[in-house]
């Protein structure tokens, strides 16, 4: 039987940099749809114009009496549908639900070669990930693909966090990590109720001025998520694949959705989940580098020459390490433009 590994061949760990070829694609925005709502169904096609990603999502949200309804409509939907150049990812249900087995069987089987990437919830240590890895070169062999189906994690339970690291590195199918906030949440026994983004109660006072202790002090808003993300972050970055954060529920608090984001963006992150459709352009302003960011960066890598030594540039010192960033920059300017 194939392995994996002959999908893979190239990508063996130890090869010389890049030690992991994803292809580079743009993922600003993760859109979530209903496959099983007709109505939201109706619109996949207009959508799909708009965002990097499509997905069809089979797991919370929908209702378990609608599970095989959401199933069969991404079947139809796929098979019925050109997206372009948009990807087609889904999220297939918990390791641990009664439904996800029938999801991988039916979704590889019938629509393999349309589906990109296959999204795992609640993954909580690397053996999730082994075993849906066997599976999906089980079905892609019988099924004849040529392309392998990519994986991405959920990171949204307590023992998900504690091993992410081995969770990026489990298979080189790992395309990248989410976080997922609303699960991790409740997994973690935080005192929130919300679907992501931060609290008013989360937060940092300034010290007080003078000896007047009473009176109100301006506070501000810590990121709840940001030990998380950043370890996301750091286990994707050592793995060579890609972080994301992942849902915001607040659908009209469009501020602080664009926050968030931006964090996670500063922080590594390449994409975040979109809800709603408001949620599209909040992701793709977000996750592309502003052309004020990119202009500096290219100017820095400009006069940076071979990239060596330290040159002022508007009485800032710039170095080998400055321009690693800036390169950073200037090369997601060019993926996206590309
Ligand atoms: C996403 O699935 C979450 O639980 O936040
Ligand atoms: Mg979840």
């Amino acid at each position: 039987m194939r392995s994996p590994k002959d999908f893979f061949a190239p990508l063996a760990l130890g090869a010389p940099e890049p030690l992991r070829q994803i292809p580079v694609r743009p993922s600003r925005m993760i859109h979530f749809f209903d496959p099983g709502n007709e109505k939201m169904a109706a619109k996949v096609p207009d959508i799909a114009k708009k965002v990097d990603v499509l997905l069809g999502n089979l797991e919370d949200a929908v209702r378990a009496d609608r599970k095989e309804a959401a199933r069969a409509g991404l079947v139809a939907i796929a098979k019925a549908s050109d997206f372009g150049g948009t990807q087609l990812w889904t999220r297939v249900n918990s390791l641990d639900s009664p439904w996800v087995l029938d999801d991988l069987v039916t979704l590889v089987t019938e629509i393999g070669d349309k589906l990109d990437v296959i999204m795992v919830p609640k993954v909580e240590g690397a053996q999730d990930i082994h075993y849906v890895d066997r599976l999906l070169a089980q079905l892609e062999a019988r099924a004849g693909l040529t392309k392998p189906l990519l994986v991405h994690a959920i990171l949204e339970t307590a023992s998900g966090v504690a091993n992410v690291e081995e969770i990026a590195g489990a298979s080189p199918r790992m395309q990248g990590i989410s976080l997922g906030p609303a699960d991790l949440a409740a997994s973690r026994r935080m005192k929130t109720t919300r679907v992501g983004g931060g609290h008013p109660g989360y937060l940092v006072r300034t010290d007080p001025v003078g000896d007047d202790l009473t009176a109100g002090r301006t506070t501000y808003q810590q990121d709840l998520w940001h030990y998380t993300v950043a370890r996301m972050v750091d286990a994707c970055a050592m793995h060579g694949i890609l972080p994301y954060y992942g849902p915001f529920g607040d659908i009209r608090d469009v501020v602080a959705c664009e926050d968030q984001f931006r964090n996670a963006f500063l922080l590594g992150c390449v994409g975040a989940w979109s809800l709603h459709p408001v949620q599209i352009d909040i992701a793709k302003k977000v996750f592309s580098p502003s052309p004020s960011d990119v202009a500096w960066a290219r100017r820095v890598i400009a006069e940076m020459g071979d990239g060596t030594g330290a040159v002022m540039i508007d009485g800032k010192m710039q170095d080998d390490a400055s321009v690693k960033q800036c390169r950073v920059v200037a090369e997601l300017a060019d993926e996206l433009a590309a």
